[in-house]
């Protein structure tokens, strides 16, 4: 079967296979009942005409010469089954044979058989001038015939309404059972994409139930399993960046100790202005293992709130940039979230706004589709279209930014990301086509 056609989802195949089964299996049980049906009904007419052919003659035969005219003409037949009175027989010898199956089912040799005297004087069979019909013609003994035409009714296999309506009712309910049971069998495996997924941007994510058909349980077990091993991986390697970082700064003081013994002036101002962006890259990443360890619980929070709070303080901090923060959206939005990591990260964003764009609008829209979408703005320079992605890399800064009033370590963008991710949002950058960069949050609603 062409790709095309094929249903994409695992669901629909496994469905469209047992649809078609289900089709194929119901077209033959009703082949064979029609079958069957036909069969019966050709055997039901057949024992009537012939029963009824016999009593006809039976009757016609007690029944005086000049009289038999008037008692054909009363006598009602049944479907299938003409007489006649003739001077001749209508069965031919020319005419082809009768139908075996005719011949077998009327069992005519029951009337050449009868006792003597009802015996006919003279019998021919033959096939009519039309296929399927059978001409019997038997002779009285004074000489007439009574020419019998015998051609059973078309066969109706679908006589019985209620069956058909009856059939197709059991068909639908048995599609629909195969649909909802197939869709029902799948739903663990989407459940267990959409939890993989959630691992790859939270390591903190909740476990799946264990619950469920066996091999679901188990699965799921599986999964809990590797996802209990990644997180205490990672922790393990957030403790050692933790504990290096911290070992570092003891050696870092001393060499700022014996750098201010330095006789050579340049020198000295150098070698302490790197000791001091070490520093400042250490604490940065002392937080960050810091807050990674800290499990914050999540509770619901104001988010319209939390933004104009973050905008606040940034004006605070940079009175000078003050008239260029604003702030566009409802007066309260309530979402379930982690509010002090959720605070560092938007601050971390308009921060940024603040720093490299001198300034920093934000846009908060209610939710739709279960998200909720946040815009932060600014006028900057924006970020080369293949660096876009790449800013998101700890430590990462561009060099044209890199200047000592901004004075970061790169680690802004990095923990804002691992801080919406881990609340199942993410935040991308976009470069506006008027200039500036745009920051752009979602979060579930
Ligand atoms: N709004 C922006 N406009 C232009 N460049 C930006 C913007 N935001 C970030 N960048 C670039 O991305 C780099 C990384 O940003 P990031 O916030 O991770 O680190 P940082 O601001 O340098 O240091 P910090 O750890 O103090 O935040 C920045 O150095 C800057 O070059
Ligand atoms: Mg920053």
């Amino acid at each position: 079967m062409p790709r095309r056609i094929l249903p994409r989802s695992l669901a629909g195949r496994t469905a469209l296979v047992l649809l078609v089964g289900l089709i194929l299996v119901q077209v033959a049980g009703l082949t064979i009942h029609a079958l069957d049906r036909v069969d019966l009904q050709r055997f039901q007419q057949a024992r009537e005409v012939s029963q009824r052919a016999f009593t006809l003659w039976r009757t016609m035969l007690a029944t005086p010469h000049d009289r038999r005219g008037q008692v054909l003409a009363d006598i009602e037949l049944p479907p299938g089954l003409r007489a006649a009175l003739d001077d001749e027989p209508s069965a031919r010898p020319g005419y082809p044979p009768p139908p075996p199956p005719l011949v077998r089912l009327l069992r005519v040799e029951a009337i050449m058989s009868a006792p003597p005297r009802m015996r006919p004087r003279e019998a021919l069979i033959s096939g009519g001038p039309r296929p399927g019909q059978m001409l019997a013609s038997l002779r009285f003994p004074d000489g007439d015939w009574l020419n019998l035409r015998i051609e059973l009714p078309p066969p109706r296999p679908w006589h019985s309404e209620t069956f058909l309506f009856a059939f197709a009712l059991m068909t639908l309910t048995a599609a629909a059972l195969t649909i909802w049971a197939v869709r029902r069998m799948t739903r663990p495996v989407v459940a267990l994409a959409a939890a993989a997924d959630r691992l790859g941007r939270d390591v903190n994510a909740p476990p799946l139930p264990e619950n469920g058909p066996s091999e679901v349980a188990t699965a799921a077990r599986a999964f809990n399993t590797m996802a209990e091993r990644i997180r205490r991986f990672v922790g393990d390697r957030t403790q050692m960046v933790a504990a290096i970082s911290h070992d570092l700064r003891t050696p870092i003081t001393r060499l700022k100790l014996r750098a201010e013994l330095l006789d050579d002036e340049e020198a000295r101002r150098k070698i302490l202005a790197d000791l001091d962006e070490m520093e400042g890259m250490i604490a940065a990443t002392l937080t960050f293992a810091r807050d990674d360890a800290a499990a914050e619980p999540s509770v619901p929070l104001d988010l319209a709130a939390l933004c104009r709070t973050v905008l606040d303080e940034t004006a605070d901090a940079r009175p000078e940039a003050a008239e260029a923060i604003a702030y566009e959206g409802p007066e309260h939005l309530t979402i379930t979230a982690r509010p002090v990591a959720l605070k560092r990260a938007l601050a971390n964003l308009v921060g940024n706004a603040v720093a490299y764009g001198g300034a920093a609008r934000l846009w908060l829209d209610p939710p739709r589709e279960g998200l909720v979408r946040l815009r932060i703005e600014d006028a900057g320079p924006g970020v080369p279209e293949d660096q876009l992605e790449q800013v998101f890399a700890p430590f990462r800064r561009l060099e044209a930014s890199r200047n000592r009033e901004t004075g970061g370590v790169g680690l802004g963008l990095p923990i804002a990301r691992n801080i919406l991710r881990a609340h199942g949002g993410d935040v991308v950058l976009r470069n506006l086509p008027r200039g500036g960069l745009a920051a752009e949050v979602t979060l579930p609603a």
